[in-house]
């Protein structure tokens, strides 16, 4: 049984994980110095770069292929080679090359540079690390090469000496470990001496530090000896299949000794991070959409002997938010495994609920009489275990329910603990759009109204934002359509991201073309027709009205339109695209990959880009206008909350009600034309 209890998390503690994390990232800055990035991204052509991982066919102007992020029978994976973007249709998934490698291999930024550095042989300048950093990496090295040297040493102690034969392989045998399985595993045997393996590392010229570093290797009074003695061996292994570790399984039962000794945490092995078998299984994870979490490491051998292989083990420990993080990375959804017995399984409840916390999908296996993955694996043929597992799997707050409802036996008070029970696990969901699912379901199973369980959970989430809940979940939890009775949302007046959004879109969309000017001629009635170029239209006339943008990314894009404009060099789309600034990358891969720009055919399918292009003057001032009213009617409602605070008699709240007049009167302005506009 998983013990998932320990770690639990409060939402104070993961709050904190958060702080972690962003200190984290920018640690992690790219050290790589900017035009280094700017010519990585300049000669990483996103055909070549994807067409290392898909196949790619060439349809029209661009290629095609089956997604890497989801399962599809039919391509919709399309590489614009003209753009230097991706994008799928299936699952919405685009970017750049960068991108593209940052999600397929799972990188950091500067990782995924690196890789592509090295793909197209670009040298990048690292920065000179510091002694500590020279040592830590020397250190880890040491550990890693260690792990692997013993390793290699209890594999070949297994297969070559007589006691790995005949002790360590025939239970291997016995248990019905193929030799593949056993191989590919990297299984091995411990031998009975004392300190076989130390003194085979030493004279290999290992350094006693690392052998203690390692936990390989103990020192007790002044004696060096090997952690490891006649046990089958189980190396543990990081994401990218170098050995960090070792769990050692007794093959006598002895009830002093434990069944299990396992390596200690080092600079390389951190247990809370780990997941046994997630090197073999990170792949079909991503292909499955789905992990399969089971207890130990008999339970990954044998299930993927039986053709399972998106399987990890949290071996032992609790499961931690470092490892369900990690899992994320891969899919969204959890399958956990159990030997069904209810007591252990009520156990590890409130470890689940970290998992939903997470906002994944929890499902869970219940195997029959006392079986585990790896007993029922051993006992049913590959395609009956995939059978039984593909159909027994239940949703998990379904199945949580069910299980203890059974056991109110109808108990009234039982009932209402129950009630209180589940929708504190529903409430720990993050998405507000799935707690609603769950609620009708559960009302289903227990017979019990859908409103009193709605009433119940919004009473939870309001306990929990007065609670103080840290600000990051704050704005999950208090969606205004989620607590009842239904309220209006309160608009920000000062938010004009919509707007500001609509501007950078119509530049990113139809930068270098002409609008068509219509101005009142000297006769009357005659109308004279300018042609402007959009960018300079939509640039000059915002920087005339002394309009910025709130969001910096936005801004930095307007910023180098105004620009091209003054120098008369306009840029193009892949010069945002294939920005050395992610975020202005991303933003232009969001606007200008939606479906109709970059479809197998988008040649026939443009829908929308047609009908405003047909007016860019419309489309360039209604993007204008709106912003602007926007804007003025943020200043309208700062100025208002300033005359508040003053005194009616006082000069200032005198300027104050001016403005407010001046304001006003420029808003109805722009209301008037762009109504005019809107209606025409
Ligand atoms: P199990 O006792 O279920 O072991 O513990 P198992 O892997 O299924 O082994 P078999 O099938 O009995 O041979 C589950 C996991 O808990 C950890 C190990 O990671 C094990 O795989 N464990 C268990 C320990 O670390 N120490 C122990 O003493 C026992
Ligand atoms: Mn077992």
């Amino acid at each position: 049984m998983p013990n998932l209890t320990a770690d639990f998390h409060t939402p104070a503690q993961s709050c904190r994980f958060f702080v972690h994390l962003k200190l984290i990232l920018q640690y992690f800055k790219p050290l790589i110095p900017r035009d280094t990035i700017q010519s990585i991204i300049d000669v990483a052509r996103i055909d070549e770069v994807v067409g290392d991982f898909v196949q790619l066919k060439k349809r029209g102007v661009n290629l095609l292929g089956l997604c890497p992020f989801h399962n599809e029978k039919t391509p919709s994976f399309t590489v614009s080679p003209a753009k230097g973007i991706f994008k799928c249709f299936g699952c919405g998934k685009a970017g750049n090359s960068v991108n593209f490698i940052m999600e397929h291999e799972k990188y950091s930024y500067p990782e995924a540079l690196r890789y592509l550095a090295n793909k197209y042989g670009i040298e990048i300048e690292e920065q000179e690390p510091t002694p500590e950093e020279k040592q830590l990496d020397t250190d880890r090295e040491s550990l890693f090469s260690l792990n692997t040297f013993a390793q290699k040493f209890y594999t070949r102690t297994l297969h070559e000496s007589d006691d790995g034969r005949a002790i360590g392989l025939s239970y291997f045998i016995e248990r019905g470990f193929r030799d593949d399985i056993i191989q590919k595993f990297q299984l091995g045997f411990a031998p009975t001496a004392w300190d076989a393996f130390t003194k085979e590392a030493l004279k290999s010229g290992y350094a006693e530090k690392y052998l203690i570093d390692s936990g390989l290797t103990l020192s007790k009074d002044g004696k060096l000896y090997d952690r490891f003695r006649e046990r089958v061996m189980f190396p543990i292994h990081n994401l990218t299949g170098k050995v960090i570790g070792f769990g050692g399984r007794i093959l006598i039962s002895d009830k002093n000794k434990p069944k299990y000794v396992n390596s200690p945490e080092s600079e390389v092995y951190n247990k809370s991070k780990s997941l046994y078998g997630i090197w073999l299984a990170r792949n079909t994870i991503v292909a499955a959409d789905n992990c399969y979490l089971v207890e130990g490491y008999t339970d990954v051998i044998s299930l993927h002997q039986s053709g399972i292989e998106n399987v990890v083990a949290s071996s032992g420990t609790s499961l931690t938010t470092e490892q369900i993080r990690l899992i994320s990375k891969y899919t969204r959804n959890i399958t956990i495994l159990y030997d069904g017995d209810p007591a252990g399984i009520k156990a590890s409840f409130r470890g689940i609920d970290m998992i939903l916390e997470q906002g994944m999908n929890v499902k869970i296996v219940l195997f029959p009489d006392g079986e585990d993955p790896d007993s029922y694996a051993r006992k049913h043929r590959s395609a009956d275990v995939q059978a039984f597992i593909a159909t027994s799997a239940s949703d998990f707050i379904a199945f949580k329910t069910r299980l203890l409802l059974d056991e109110t036996n109808n108990d009234p008070i039982k009932k209402a603990a129950l009630i209180h029970e589940i929708i504190e696990t529903i409430s720990i969901i993050p998405d507000p759009i799935i707690r609603p699912l769950y609620v009708r379901e559960c009302s289903e199973i227990m017979g019990i109204a859908e409103q009193t369980l709605m009433n119940e959970l919004n009473r939870m989430l309001r306990k929990k934002v007065q609670k103080g809940t840290p600000k990051e979940e704050q704005t999950e939890v208090i969606e205004p359509a989620m607590i009842a009775p239904p309220q209006e949302p309160v608009l920000d007046i000062a938010d004009c991201s919509a707007q500001e959004l609509d501007v950078i879109r119509v530049l990113l969309h139809f930068s270098g073309k002409m609008a068509i000017l219509k101005i009142p001629g000297n006769e009357p009635g005659q109308v004279v027709e300018t042609p402007v170029e959009v960018t300079e239209f939509i640039c000059n006339d915002l920087r005339a009205n002394q309009i910025t943008f709130d969001n910096p990314t936005f801004q930095k894009i307007f910023d180098a339109y105004a620009e091209g404009v003054d120098n008369q060099k306009l840029p193009d789309d892949s010069f945002f695209l294939m920005s050395a600034d992610q975020e202005v990358a991303a933003a232009a891969i969001n606007i200008l990959s939606p479906k109709y720009e970059l479809s197998p055919g988008w040649e026939e399918i443009k829908i929308h880009v047609p009908t405003e292009e047909e007016d860019l003057e419309d489309t360039a001032t209604r993007a204008i206008f709106s912003l602007v009213h926007r804007k003025l009617s943020a200043l309208i409602h700062k100025n208002q909350v300033e005359m508040k605070e003053l005194p009616s008699d006082s000069e200032a709240w005198a300027d104050h009600l001016s403005r407010d007049i001046y304001l006003k009167k420029a808003r109805n302005e722009i209301s008037r034309r762009l109504g005019r506009i809107l209606n025409a």
